[in-house]
């Protein structure tokens, strides 16, 4: 495995309580694989990610972060900026807040190379303008020299992507790197990514709060709320099997192609506090089939019955799971229900 996490928790002490930001995380990212982290604003989605690039400070870290044989957690400042940048590469949501707006583009790149390799200024900007080239940006001999606002949106976040991949990173972080753009470019940067993943070999871990954005990108999906994994599959699973009813909350809040007429249906409510978290599950208030027991005891991550590779952290029997889509499921679901399944405590979910 090129990356393994275990068990990570990452605690923050706030003047409020602790916020409990990610609570006992564990996946890995095999090389040249692309990982999903799905989840609602909050979830700690990217505090899980920044940990793993030590990149949370202040904050009470426990767990393993394996990355190429070493742990991550245990790294020294300098060992870790050397790892980062050169064996990760990383994308934020917003391109502004990587690159900085007093310099070139070209000269960002060419500092990104030169702080890893010792390679002369007018090789680093050969490779630059190639980079820029390869990302897409049209004339790089020319835009190289362009200051950061003389992009556009799409362009910037190109650079950003240019930047990360200057140095062939192993491993390439993207944190909700197309949340800030149209729907047309966010497609040609997914598909970008999808192209340079097959090119370089690269493995991605990908972070969206749009179950649809990893539809295509995605090799194993993890469904992330309130600092904790609820479901991990395959991506066909994930779509056509889900189990976790926050799942299925998800898959019918996003369109489905052939059911374009059909409304959207918000998950009801809003993910909890991160201080002082119930005890039981943390998705039972807005749940539509909470039973007693899941107040009180919190589900672990469970292998679906024949599928070791997709685990769910819900008391609901375990072979119950989505047969045409989110939609089936929930039919399945609400049936048994119906013939004295589990107790409801919200309404039904269709
Ligand atoms: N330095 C910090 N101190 C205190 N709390 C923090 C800190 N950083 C993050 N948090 C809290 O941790 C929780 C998880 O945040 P995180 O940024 O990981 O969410 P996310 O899943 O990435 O959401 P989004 O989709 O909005 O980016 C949030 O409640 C956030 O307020
Ligand atoms: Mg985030």
């Amino acid at each position: 495995m090129l990356l393994e996490v275990e068990d990570l928790s990452v605690a923050f002490p706030t003047p409020d309580g602790l916020v409990e930001a990610v609570r006992g995380v564990s996946f890995s990212v095999g090389t040249g694989q692309t990982l999903g982290i799905v989840g609602e604003s909050g979830s700690g989605k990217s505090v899980a990610v920044q940990t793993v690039m030590g990149l949370t400070r202040g904050a009470r870290i426990s767990g393993r972060v394996q990355f190429e044989g070493n742990d991550l957690l245990k790294m020294s400042g300098k060992q870790l900026r050397e790892v980062r940048g050169s064996r990760i590469g990383m994308v934020f949501q917003d391109p502004l807040s990587s690159l900085h707006p007093y310099y070139r583009v070209g000269a960002q790149i060419v500092e990104a190379i030169r702080a890893h390799e010792k390679v002369p200024r007018a090789a680093a900007r050969r490779r630059a303008v190639e980079l820029l080239g390869l990302v897409g940006i049209p004339h790089p001999e020319r835009r190289v020299d362009d200051y950061p606002h003389q992009f556009s949106g799409g362009m910037r976040q190109r650079a950003m992507i240019a930047m990360a991949l200057s140095l062939s990173p192993a491993l390439l972080i993207a944190d909700e790197p197309t949340t800030a753009l149209d729907v047309t470019v966010q497609a040609q940067i997914l598909d970008l990514l999808k192209n340079l993943q097959a090119d370089m070999g690269m493995a991605i871990l990908m972070i969206t709060h749009d179950l649809g954005i990893i539809a295509e990108l995605a090799d194993e999906v993890l469904i992330m709320y309130a600092g904790k994994l609820m479901e991990v599959a395959g991506r066909r699973d994930m779509y056509y099997k889900p189990h976790h009813p926050y799942t299925l909350g998800l898959l019918n809040s996003l369109p489905q192609s052939g059911h374009e007429g059909e409304p959207l249906v918000p998950i009801k409510g809003q993910p909890p506090s991160l201080i002082r978290l119930p005890r039981g599950c943390p998705f039972v208030p807005r749940c539509d089939f909470a039973m007693p027991k899941c107040r009180t005891q919190p589900p672990p991550l469970r292998p679906l019955p024949g599928s070791p590779d997709h685990r769910s952290a819900c008391w609901l029997p375990l072979e119950l799971t989505g047969t045409s889509g989110a939609a089936g499921a929930a039919r399945e679901l609400a049936s048994i229900e119906a013939n004295g399944g589990p107790v409801v405590v919200g309404g039904k979910l269709e």
